[in-house]
């Protein structure tokens, strides 16, 4: 006889700020028999920081390490076998453990079907075994809400563009929309800058990086002296129905207030 099939669950930790947590992602944290996350080699990882004061002691974690970060471009064979490797091997370890009956919770930072890892094991195994996806706050979300800007109102349109896109796409989409928010900013903040100036929104550009965390930082893009950016960084651009003088002067406030 066939044993029952544990359940798979995509869990959102939100953000950085562990209160960000919803009581559901709490609640499947605590009924979790083993719990999955994505982390460089030598990093704890964000989304398991995040959720460090929930993890029962017994579970069984599965720490899923990167094979290769984003030193190598993501079009490079160098890059696309060991990563399609590296998700195909940890698809089996998650299955194994759902065969053998476990739920396995999957974290990850933010919501699990926006821009996240999770969803390389979710193509794989969704279809094949019960699954649950736990919506968690966005990042843009936390930033938004931390900086105190409005970011669309009334008919504004909001694109969302990966700070990874080239520099005329960014610049067109700029252009083309009236609030924006850019992820994945690290190192292609040059780009970014430029593109926005192109767009002429440099001006309205708002700087956040490691947004709703403890050593969080908010800045008007414009002031901001280097492009050095972490990893956990975004590019607000509220849209044209938000004053930009009082919204970055408001953000500032705002930003002191909580450091
Ligand atoms: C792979 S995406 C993950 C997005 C996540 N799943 C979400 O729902 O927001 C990673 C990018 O999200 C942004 N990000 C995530 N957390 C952030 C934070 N706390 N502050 C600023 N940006 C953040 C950064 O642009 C980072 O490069």
């Amino acid at each position: 006889m066939s044993a029952t099939l544990g359940k798979l669950i995509g869990l959102g930790t939100g953000p950085g700020n562990p209160e960000l947590l919803t009581l559901k992602a709490a609640r499947y944290l605590a009924e979790a028999d083993v719990v999955a996350y994505f982390a460089k080699r030598g990093a704890k990882g964000n989304a398991r920081t995040i959720v460090d004061t929930h993890i029962r002691p017994g579970v069984i974690e599965l720490p899923m390490i990167y094979p290769v970060t984003t030193e190598i471009h993501k079009d490079h064979t160098d890059y696309i076998n060991p990563i399609n490797n590296f998700y195909e091997d940890i698809a089996r370890q998650v299955e194994d453990h759902l065969r053998a009956g476990h739920t396995v919770v999957v974290l990850s930072e933010g919501d699990p079907l926006f821009y996240g890892s999770y969803m390389h094991l979710h193509v794989r195994l969704a279809h094949r075994f019960p699954t649950e996806v736990v919506p968690g706050v966005t990042a843009m979300s936390g930033c938004w809400s931390a900086t105190g800007v409005p970011i669309v109102q009334g008919d504004d349109i909001l694109s969302i563009l990966p700070g990874t896109l080239s520099e005329d796409v960014l610049a067109r989409r700029l252009m083309d929309t009236d609030a924006a928010v850019i992820m994945k900013v690290g190192r292609n903040l040059p780009k970014i800058r430029r593109a926005l100036a192109a767009a002429g929104k440099l001006e309205r550009a708002i700087y956040v990086e490691r947004g709703t965390m403890a050593n969080m930082a908010i800045t008007p893009l414009a002031d901001k002296a280097d492009d050095v950016a972490p990893y956990f960084s975004i590019v607000l651009v509220p849209g044209w129905a938000a004053k930009p003088g009082e919204n970055l002067a408001a953000a500032l406030q705002m930003a002191e207030g909580l450091a």
